[in-house]
């Protein structure tokens, strides 16, 4: 992400870096590299039917922006979709819930450009079995079929490369009732349920337990560091491993010159590195005018790949109407220092026993983000 201005000057507290920075004069350094960001031009010249569509597909929201997906495309006419097991979250997912999440998105992408395309995409789940709830395995996720028949296009295909979660403060406007209407009224298809919060109490009261939530996550060394460890700080890091989380722009090519922004500061607490990261995220918390969040009866792998699909095409639909989303998922992680704000949430959320919050995300308004870095989609590919 770029790092705003006022983001980075409340993180550094208008000190030397701060002055250099106010005064202007390096705003064109540290660009997104353009190979990072290629992907976003869709498929290009690609002609296989299916590379066509994965080329849309890869541009899913997904945890950590890790892209956590491998496709076999070796028998003719099929993609087989597996899980990339070198890409878990084993601190802050560690039943890869959300990995499979954003197997639902990515397949929901597939769907709607293979149907831009005129093909129906023949999802079946799990062909040589169904994974146990609380792993991944080498067997396949699904098996994906195009039929051409002439499908007419998802108007919501047009808004793919316009999608973002919108990672910065919203503005303080709440969320207007005809857009929450719109999206509340999308078709349902699957098994995940929608609400959304908008009124001052409730979104105070989310605000409050995202907050929390974020600080638990920041303040447990392990689940920081399984962060930290996938930040690509600066555009040569960016290029290098297009994924993660990516920090580039003047203000954290300044940060990295004065070796105020390394790995090991971001986990020192009392650096500026660990209180910016702290101090930013809470910044989005605190700017936050609604909520949503998609239930779900089961906690099974199809409704957390249902769940996926259900998210992404509300983000789309956001898109759409011009609102933001930024999915914070912090409080719905399955560790142990989680737990008892977790049940607060749900019991909030008015989540009956047994369903599963499979998304909470944030609604409002701000300006468009630029996109985040894809890999290409030869890096998809298994052998
Ligand atoms: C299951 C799931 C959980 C996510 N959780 C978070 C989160 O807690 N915080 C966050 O900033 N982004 C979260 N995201 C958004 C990803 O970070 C984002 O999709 C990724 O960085 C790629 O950016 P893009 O969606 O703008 O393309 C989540 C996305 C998914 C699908």
């Amino acid at each position: 992400m770029v790092v705003s201005r006022r983001g980075f000057i409340r993180v550094v507290g208008g000190g030397v870096v701060g002055a250099a920075l106010v005064g202007g004069g390096l705003q064109g350094c540290d660009r997104m590299p353009a190979s990072a960001v290629a992907p976003w031009a869709g498929p290009g010249s690609e002609t296989d039917p299916r590379r066509r569509a994965l080329s849309w597909a890869l541009l899913a929201p997904n945890p950590h922006n890790m892209q956590p997906w491998l496709v076999d495309l070796r028998r003719e006419g099929e993609i087989m979709l597996h899980v990339d097991r070198t890409r878990l979250l084993p601190e802050t997912d560690p039943f890869a819930r959300q990995i499979v999440i954003g197997h639902g998105t990515f397949l929901e992408l597939l769907a709607l450009a293979a149907g831009a395309e005129g093909y129906r995409c023949a999802i079946e789940y799990f062909p040589e079995g169904q994974p146990a709830p609380d792993d991944v395995t080498e067997r396949p996720l699904a098996r994906i079929r195009l039929q051409h028949d002439g499908t007419a296009a998802d108007p919501l295909f047009s808004q793919i490369p316009l999608r973002r979660s919108s990672k910065e403060p919203y503005h303080q406007t709440s969320l207007q009732s005809e857009h929450a209407q719109a999206l509340r009224g999308m078709p349902r298809s699957g098994v995940a349920q929608l609400t959304i919060a908008t009124d001052a109490t409730r979104a105070a009261l989310f605000r409050s337990i995202t907050e929390q939530a974020m600080l638990i996550e920041l303040e447990t060394p392990r689940t920081l560091k399984e962060s930290i460890d996938r930040l690509r700080i600066g555009a040569d890091a960016i290029a290098a491993q297009p994924d993660g989380i990516e920090l580039h722009g003047p203000f954290f090519w300044w940060l990295s010159r004065l070796g105020l922004m390394t790995p090991e500061k971001a986990m020192t607490p009392g650096t500026t590195a660990y209180q910016g990261g702290i101090d930013y995220a809470l910044g989005w918390a605190r700017a936050t005018p609604a909520f949503g969040w998609l239930t779900t009866a089961a906690n099974d792998r199809l409704s957390q790949i249902e769940a996926g699909r259900a998210y992404v095409r509300l983000n789309l639909k956001a898109t759409e109407l011009g609102v933001a989303m930024h999915p914070v998922s912090q409080v719905l992680q399955e560790y142990p220092e989680m737990a008892t704000l977790q049940r607060e949430f749900l019991s909030a959320a008015g989540a009956m026993p047994g369903q599963t919050v499979q998304m909470l995300f944030r609604l409002g308004y701000c300006e468009q983000v630029p996109p985040s870095p894809r890999r290409p989609l030869d890096a998809l590919m298994m052998s």
